[in-house]
């Protein structure tokens, strides 16, 4: 399903609060009919697929403001270190073009455009080392050349249904000083605003659980894969250590509801969350999911006893 210019305008007109009804009224009009009268869950509720479309987009609208602070204050901050391990495991290399699919306040865009940078001055300090004889002139001409610190030809587009999720994120980049190779736009996981074959790594972290057509997000990423390119997912999954599944039970529905509440004002958007998670699918099935989608050398890596996994595969 090559259809750029279509999902361009799609993405164009989505400005009212109602971006999601936007984004599905134009997806029930084209081929890939999303409101079939079907019913799904929205944590531990059960809703119309089209409601739970509703009520995600109303979620991420109302904690977009504070998004960052209660992922650092849920996690006691170890979200990063689970989003530094994502991008490690990706290794990209100068010239990779990225897709981050639900990617929100833009964390691994900007720890992509950090990787890049490191890997590129390290390849030119590499370079200058192999060779013992240059004058200064030429190692600062090197230095200048290279454009020390850009991003060469390397991408990273930020795709996210919620207008407001991008907003906060576009200016907490500008406010940290990113702006070059970054793109954003809003788009449905569901159907990416996006030609064939374009990217060399989607990625979609702490996003999948949030989609109701799974299956069709993961034939989108499919398709916008360029062959050889690879498919990264960083979601919160099943704990494999039955104590510390008791603890963070406990903790998951007794403190978080909570500190949404003092946090950000909002139970409701927290209690989601918990639910949501215990919905997603078990690690091995969402390994099938992913095969199913036509991905190959599908593997996970359990983090934090399975608190998250990162699940791989390659499009080839
Ligand atoms: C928990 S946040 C994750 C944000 C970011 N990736 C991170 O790790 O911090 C989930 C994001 O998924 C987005 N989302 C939910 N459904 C989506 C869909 N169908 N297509 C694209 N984005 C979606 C939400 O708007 C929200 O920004």
């Amino acid at each position: 399903m090559a259809a750029p210019v279509r999902a361009l305008t799609r993405c164009r007109f989505a400005s009212t609060t109602g971006l999601w009804k936007a984004v599905n009224h134009e997806a029930r009009r084209s081929n890939h009919t999303n409101s079939s009268g079907k019913e799904t869950h929205f944590g531990f509720q059960t809703v119309s697929e089209e409601e739970k479309g509703e009520k995600v987009y109303r979620v991420f609208e109302n904690v977009a403001e504070k998004y960052d602070v209660m992922n650092d204050s849920m996690s006691l901050g170890i979200h990063r270190l689970w989003k530094d391990w994502l991008v490690r495991h990706m290794n990209p290399i100068p010239g990779t073009k990225l897709l981050d699919v639900a990617g929100g306040t833009g964390d691994i865009a900007f720890r992509f455009v950090n990787y890049i940078r490191a890997q590129k001055e390290k390849m030119i300090r590499q370079k200058l080392k192999a060779q013992q004889t240059l004058s200064w002139s030429e190692i600062s001409k090197t230095y200048q050349e290279q454009e020390m610190g850009s991003l060469g030809a390397s991408q990273a587009v930020i795709c996210d249904i919620n207008k407001e999720m991008l907003k906060v994120g576009r200016q907490k980049l500008l406010k940290l000083g990113y702006s070059e190779g970054l793109s954003w736009v809003a788009g449905n996981a569901e159907e990416l605003p996006f030609a064939d074959d374009t990217f060399d790594v989607y990625t979609i972290a702490f996003g999948i659980r949030n989609v109701t057509h799974i299956d069709q997000a993961l034939e989108e990423a499919y398709r916008v894969l360029k062959p050889g390119g690879r498919f990264l997912c960083l979601e919160f999954s099943h704990v494999d250590n039955p104590l510390l599944a008791r603890v963070y039970d406990l903790y998951s529905f007794q403190v978080i509801p909570v500190l949404g509440e003092v946090i950000a004002g909002d139970w409701k958007s927290y209690q989601y969350l918990v639910e949501s998670i215990r919905r997603f699918p078990p690690q091995e099935e969402f390994k099938s999911m992913i095969e199913d989608a036509g991905f190959f050398k599908v593997n996970y890596h359990n983090l934090t006893s399975g608190v998250v996994a990162v699940h791989s595969g390659f499009k080839l």
